[in-house]
């Protein structure tokens, strides 16, 4: 009798814990919650107006608002192939789950959005419902798009259906069971869609909400950077701290000093996001390479200002997988430097040097400088090893330098040494890599 009470006691207390933890999880907290203060309605708000597109183009007709928004949002990053036409869809996301097709969101009438109304529009990008009430999955990040204005979202439609219509069908998605039900992600957006518009923080400066909008509900930082719960929704107890995105390590973007961005300059900030380098701090590489090319680099100085003025309140949160400091110049002499790797190092010399130099600075360009990237300083050097497979893309044509991929002429043995030699010489060293950590790289792709 004693034993069936203690166990039924046992089970209603981790039944407790269990409903808890959930609702814990659920509950989470909104993306500006750390900032505390008092918020208000965008109606109720008497600052200058921190949506829409900036005073710059005050004046602009509501498809340039909308070009200027889409931007801000990335839309094209997603919805567009390798080389492929802007906003045709059919960029592949591979989950451990299957794959999943980005569609087409041209003007085209049969196979795009060209008949789409407004409200169908607006509930999509806000809820992730689709077209006849078609439950959408949270990779299209509706959960940050939720904060978005209507009137941005429909200035957004505006320009999109200003684009040539383009007659393009998506892939057929490849997911498992149960993935492959979309009623799941009605639960999934009860849960995580807060399906709210976004309220500025009263006592904090027009500048610093305008830069949270910018971030939060256009930018979608943290669909990258920040770590997700249980259920794949954003973390924000871990704001910022780092994550994994498309098999490329988003890093900490929290104001940690040693780990995160506490002690880059505002002119390190700003440049990093929009040129595509900072001096001392590398340059943006994989996916936040398509960030910057596509969506931030577009960006007015002063939205570009607004972003960095509020990157810097959001706390710090230490990644214990960083050191705490950067490497510093390696040295000029090839003959200098780590031994112990001669295959990478004879790699290096062949395919390397030239562009980025016995020392890691750029030899032809400052963009192509290694000497204090996070990357070259990350010990599970998986961004080194991306960047090897997969270089850059010169994505909008706008790139001054780009690195070729040596994905397909290396093997995954050449690929690992010479990402070993990479950090040894220029950052630091964690514990090797081996071919097949590359094969599993390569899988990404
Ligand atoms: C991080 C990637 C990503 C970004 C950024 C993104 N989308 Fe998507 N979007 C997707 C994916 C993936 C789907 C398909 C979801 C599904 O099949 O359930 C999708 C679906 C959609 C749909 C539904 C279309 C249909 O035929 O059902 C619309 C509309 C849409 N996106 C518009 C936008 C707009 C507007 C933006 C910018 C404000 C945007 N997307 C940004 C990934 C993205
Ligand atoms: C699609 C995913 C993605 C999105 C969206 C994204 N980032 Fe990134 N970000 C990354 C990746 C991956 C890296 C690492 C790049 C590298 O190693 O070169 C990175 C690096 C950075 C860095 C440099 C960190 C360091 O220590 O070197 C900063 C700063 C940054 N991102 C800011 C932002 C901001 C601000 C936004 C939103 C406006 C943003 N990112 C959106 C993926 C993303
Ligand atoms: C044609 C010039 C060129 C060559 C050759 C080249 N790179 Fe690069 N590399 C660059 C540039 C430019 C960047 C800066 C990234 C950017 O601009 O997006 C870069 C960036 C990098 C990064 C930083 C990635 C990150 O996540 O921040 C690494 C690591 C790297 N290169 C390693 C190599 C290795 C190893 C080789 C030889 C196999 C090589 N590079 C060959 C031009 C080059």
């Amino acid at each position: 009798m004693r034993t069936i009470k203690i166990l039924m006691g046992l089970a209603c207390l981790v039944a407790v814990v269990g409903i808890g933890f959930i609702a814990w999880t659920v509950l989470g907290r909104d993306p500006i919650h750390f900032a505390k203060g008092p918020r208000v309605t965008l109606a109720a708000y008497t600052g200058p107006s921190v949506t829409g597109a900036p005073p710059d183009l005050a004046h602009a007709d509501l498809v340039m608002r909308g070009e200027y928004l889409t931007r801000a949002a990335d839309c094209q990053a997603c919805h567009t192939t390798d080389g492929g036409v802007p906003f045709a869809g059919g960029r592949a996301f591979k989950l451990p789950f299957g794959t999943l097709f980005s569609p087409n969101i041209t003007p085209d009438q049969a196979t795009g959005i060209g008949a789409w109304s407004d409200a169908e529009f607006l509930r999509a990008v806000h809820k992730g419902v689709g077209r006849g009430g078609k439950p959408l999955y949270p990779a299209f990040p509706y959960a940050a798009y939720t904060l978005l204005t209507d009137d941005d979202v429909l200035a957004i439609k505006a320009y999109l259906f200003s684009v040539k219509p383009i007659h393009a069908v998506a892939p057929e998605n490849t997911l498992v069971f149960p993935f492959n039900q979309r009623l799941l992600m009605t639960v999934w957006s009860a849960m995580f869609d807060a399906d709210t518009r976004f309220e500025p923080v009263a006592d904090r400066a027009p500048e610093w909400n305008r830069g949270a909008y910018l971030v939060e509900a256009a930018g979608h930082c943290g669909e990258c950077h920040s770590p997700r719960n249980l259920f794949q929704a954003i973390d924000n107890r871990k704001k910022f701290a780092g994550a994994v995105a498309d098999g490329w390590r988003a890093y900490n973007i929290s104001s940690d000093k040693p780990t995160g961005i506490g002690s880059w300059s505002e002119a390190q900030l700003a440049s990093y996001l929009t040129n595509g380098h900072a001096a001392g701090r590398g340059s943006p590489a994989g996916p936040m390479r398509e960030a910057v090319d596509m969506s931030l680099a577009h960006l007015t100085p002063g939205d570009v200002k607004a972003v960095v003025a509020y990157l810097r309140t959001v706390p710090p949160i230490a990644d214990p997988a960083l050191p705490a400091t950067l490497a510093g110049p390696a040295p000029a002499s090839a003959a200098k430097g780590p031994d112990g790797n001669p295959h990478g190092k004879a790699l290096f010399a062949g395919a390397c040097a030239s562009c980025h130099d016995w020392t890691g600075s750029g030899a032809l360009t400052a963009n192509a400088t290694l000497t204090g990237a996070r990357a070259v300083n990350d010990p599970s050097a998986v961004n080194v090893v991306q960047m090897i497979l997969t270089g850059n893309h010169d994505l909008v044509g706008k790139t001054q330098a780009y690195m070729p991929a040596f994905g397909p002429a290396y093997t995954d043995l050449e690929v690992a040494d010479l990402a070993n030699y990479v950090t040894a010489r220029f950052g630091t060293a964690g514990r090797p890599i081996g071919p097949a950590d590359v094969a599993r790289f390569r899988q990404l792709r």
